[in-house]
């Protein structure tokens, strides 16, 4: 559990965090009640998500999901953190230009967000990046299975498994970097690619079915506590709450578990 003066995790944190070999905690939450019960039992980062379109919203993509959306969780997810960095995705094409993405950023941040968070590495996204660093809007990139990438890729599956897909993805976290990202998160890869981007990169990495070797690991809550989504349950996630008694228990086990590198095993990586 955090102590009630703890200090609040900041994008420098996150670097200093790194260092120390300390992991990172992420969870998505969608509104202040969940977004409270994680702060106060250790998660470093909460996400409002696009995830949110299926597991709040009932779609069965991210794609419907606005940046007005987003920003209505994030005023609600805001109001429950005292600790925990949080971040925003820039739903689908709320980066089709910087100038857009500017714009939802600069919402999403007057929302409560700390960082906003992009999916790819396509020329645009890498502009995007660029535009909103030199505007002090930190980013983090996401990377590998972005679903905002589902119709061109057919379906939600692991990304990087022959060597030119693995040669691209290293060459994108290296050119996100690059461009001024100051988090990467690493969805669907295997775990060996995961931890040579990991060994590679200059900022830290946050991994979802991404293997043990990330700098973080993040979690969708419905994941995290084994809620039926009416999705196909991925094999990198866990319940928590069966082993943590509650979701206050379920939380500190998630934290515990990610801060001691036993969770993600074997069992949860590609
Ligand atoms: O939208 C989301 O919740 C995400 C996580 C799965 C990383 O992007």
């Amino acid at each position: 559990m955090n102590a009630p003066n703890a200090r609040p995790i900041t994008v420098p944190g996150l670097f200093e965090a790194r260092q120390a070999g300390r992991r990172l905690a992420m969870l998505t939450a969608y509104d202040a009640g969940f977004a409270r019960v994680f702060d106060d039992n250790g998660a470093d980062l909460i996400l409002v998500g696009d995830s949110l379109g299926m597991v709040v919203q009932g779609h069965d993509s991210t794609l419907p999901v606005t940046t007005q959306d987003i920003a209505y969780h994030v005023r609600a997810v805001a109001r429950g953190l005292r600790r925990a960095l949080l971040v925003a995705d820039l739903p689908f094409q709320a980066d089709a230009t910087p100038e857009r993405a500017l714009e939802a950023s600069t919402a999403l941040l007057q929302a409560g967000a700390g960082m906003v968070k992009l999916e790819g590495a396509g020329a645009h996204k890498l502009a995007a990046i660029r535009f909103l660093g030199a505007r002090e809007i930190p980013v983090s990139a996401h990377l590998g299975l972005t679903p905002q990438s589902v119709l061109r890729f057919g379906g939600y599956k692991v990304q990087g498994r022959d060597s030119a897909a693995a040669a691209q993805l290293r060459a994108d976290a290296l050119a996100v970097a690059e461009a001024g990202a100051s988090l990467l998160v690493l969805e669907c890869v295997p775990s060996a690619l995961a931890a040579e981007i990991t060994a590679a990169s200059p900022i830290p990495t946050i991994g979802i079915g991404a293997g043990p070797h990330c700098d973080g690991q993040v979690l969708v809550l419905h994941d995290m506590l084994g809620l039926d989504t009416g999705h196909r349950r991925p094999k990198f996630v866990k319940d928590f709450l069966a082993e943590g008694g509650s979701v206050a228990g379920a939380v500190q086990a998630y934290v515990a578990a990610v801060r001691d590198g036993s969770f993600p095993g074997p069992e949860h990586a590609y």
